[in-house]
């Protein structure tokens, strides 16, 4: 049956280039899931944008010596090339700056505040006493009361995840000049996060299919919820909309409250941009679609904003916490159904940050490699589920011993083959146990396949894909069809026929992971159309606000299904190129060397 799929992509600050550290974390694996439910038939909205306010943009802007709005322009640009450029199949990406966002966020924001869910609070704020103005919370640092770790922020201890406020903190300083900050009286408006707590531990108990360290991690947080601060001093972001606080230009809605906001108002805007402004509901009200489900996709930082934060959010606009309360305009929202997070990508031993010295960045890596090479990569040996490293040396023993020589070349010898001794695909004879054996092994691959995508266990999905690429190999060398040209040519037509759609249905099982590549060797046996859309950067605007660039794409259009697609007899073939890139050693020497460069400027 099918299935409404909302893919949602952690949404990446608008403050720098993305590195491969990132896209290994949200981006590939969101996309590998998305091409492979819609080719199984389910109607997949995936939606994202960049992350445009709070510090992280403020800190970068002030760096570069550019305002926030010209800094987030500038890197929302970047990061849409970035993705697009690697092929990920965004349904929607825009950004959080946008006039709808800011009205979803207000909404949901107004709706939490009528329910009782959110209250203001006076507390405590941290100013720099040098210069008197205030101090964000991820400008303080200090030692975590939780774990001890020396270097934790005041918003968050990147050590033991759990988040902080900077007057938590054991012997904070400001990042900025070390002084120690003093905290002063300031108004604050607060998620009432203990009358979710009920809910939301009943709702986190029938997670029973989530990853258990994910699960333990979310549970765990429950027992210590506190009332959390979703506003801030600060002059860039969500303006507050109730009567008092909306024109104030020093009070914002805290960037984490509008970000997760983010799923929610880009599947209004994509459904708007559709032309059936209420499209958005079948994803997100799960009492009109029976089988809506939600899949959100980050790096193991995230994990508390979406499974404990967001939820709680959804379940205060349902009017379902302690306090009670009727959802707002927008009707009833659903939770999370899976909340998929990766860990860490290291690279050559050291933590990929663009904060210290050495990145590899997406765009520079495409310049010189294939996008499907890095997909390949990132599928294959990233860091599904526990922190792994990039290494040069990996990344071509990668591409050339299996991407290249088992995957490309297969492709490559059959189809020179078949076009080179019979011009066309051949019709079979007798098939014979060994030629049956091989094309059941094939099909049987797409539940297996098929199966550990469903619950995104990538990297086994794609060994088991590769397992049979390498099946096939082994019946092409077993058979020597060459031998047969002159011995037997009726056997070696059934033979290439044979291998031809063990070829076509490798293909298929392998377009979720390398969409490129997929519609390369559809088109080399054959095919016409496109097999495995891609998706396209073009420029919308709004009401009042400036052209800004989006990712969309058509995905419906496009051609693969996830089963066999029976190859037919007498289609024309003609000689193939290769569909990838052999890879000269040299490039990990010259590799290394640049991030050597990078490392000392
Ligand atoms: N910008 C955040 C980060 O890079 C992720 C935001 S995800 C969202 O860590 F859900 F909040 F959008
Ligand atoms: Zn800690």
């Amino acid at each position: 049956m099918s299935r409404n799929i909302l893919t949602a992509v952690a949404w990446p600050y608008a403050n720098g280039p993305r590195h491969i550290g990132h896209v290994s974390g949200f981006g590939v694996p969101s996309d590998v899931f998305s091409r492979y439910m819609r080719m199984a038939g389910h109607n997949v909205l995936m939606v994202s944008g960049t992350d445009e306010h709070g510090t992280p943009i403020q800190v970068q802007a002030d760096a570069e010596g550019l305002s926030t709005r010209e800094l987030a322009d500038r890197y929302n640009r970047v990061i849409v090339e970035d993705l697009a450029n690697l092929g990920l199949s965004y349904d929607l990406f825009t950004r959080t700056t946008t006039r709808n966002h800011y009205a979803v966020v207000q909404e949901l924001f107004r709706t939490l505040h009528a329910n009782g869910y959110i209250v203001a609070k006076t507390t405590m704020g941290a100013i720099s006493p040098s210069t008197g103005r205030t101090l964000p919370d991820r400008y303080i640092e200090g030692t975590c009361p939780i774990c001890g770790y020396d270097s934790a922020r005041g918003d968050q201890c990147d050590n033991c995840g759990n988040q902080l406020d900077p007057t938590d903190l054991i012997n904070p300083r400001s990042r900025i000049n070390g002084e120690t900050p003093s905290f002063v009286e300031t108004e604050h408006f607060f998620l009432d996060l203990p009358a979710l707590a009920d809910a939301l531990g009943q709702w986190l108990g029938e997670r029973t299919d989530w990853r258990p360290n994910v699960l333990k991690f979310s549970t765990n947080l429950l027992k210590e919820l506190q009332p959390r601060a979703i506003t801030r001093d600060l002059d860039w972001g969500v303006p507050i909309p109730l009567e008092g606080w909306s024109d104030r230009p020093d009070k914002r809605i805290y960037v984490w409250f509008d970000a997760v906001i983010g799923y929610l108002s880009a599947s209004i805007e994509w459904a708007r941009r559709s032309g059936n402004p209420d499209a958005w509901r079948e994803w997100w009200q799960p009492g009109d679609a029976a089988d809506a489900s939600s899949y959100y996709f980050m790096g193991k930082d995230n994990i508390v904003f979406h499974s404990v934060i967001w939820p709680g959010i959804l379940l205060g606009y349902d009017g379902k916490g302690a306090h009670g309360g009727e959802p707002g305009e927008l009707g009833e929202l659903g939770l999370p159904t899976e909340v998929v997070s990766s860990e860490y990508l290291t690279m050559e031993g050291r933590k990929f940050s663009s904060s210290r010295s050495v990145v590899i960045y997406v765009r520079d890596f495409l310049e010189r490699y294939d996008a499907d090479a890095l997909r390949y990569f990132i599928a294959v040996a990233g860091p599904e589920t526990q922190d792994t490293d990039f290494t040069w040396a990996e990344f071509l023993r990668r591409t050339n011993d299996e991407l290249v020589a088992g995957w490309g070349n297969l492709v490559n010898r059959t189809v020179s083959m078949a076009a080179k001794n019979l011009g066309a695909i051949p019709e079979a004879g007798e098939l014979t146990d060994a030629d049956r054996a091989l094309l059941d092994t094939v099909a049987a691959a797409f539940d297996s396949v098929g199966a550990l995508l469903e619950k995104s266990r990538q990297k086994n999905a794609i060994n088991e894909a590769m397992r049979v690429v390498a099946e096939v190999n082994k019946y092409i060398s077993d058979m020597a069809p060459w031998k047969l040209r002159t011995e037997d040519p009726a056997r070696m037509s059934t033979v290439l026929h044979v291998a031809l759609q063990a070829v076509r249905d490798c293909n298929t099982l392998l377009t979720p992971f390398l969409p490129h590549a997929a519609q390369q060797v559809h088109e080399q046996l054959g095919g016409t159309g496109v097999w495995s859309g891609l998706p396209e950067v073009s420029e919308v605007s709004e009401e009042g606000n400036a052209g800004y660039p989006v990712i969309t794409g058509d995905y419906a259009a496009a051609q693969a299904r996830w089963r066999r697609t029976p190859i037919v007899p007498g289609t024309a073939l003609s000689a193939p190129t290769p569909v990838f890139r052999k890879l000269d050693p040299s490039i990990v020497e010259e590799e290394l060397a640049r991030l050597e460069q990078k490392a000392e400027a």
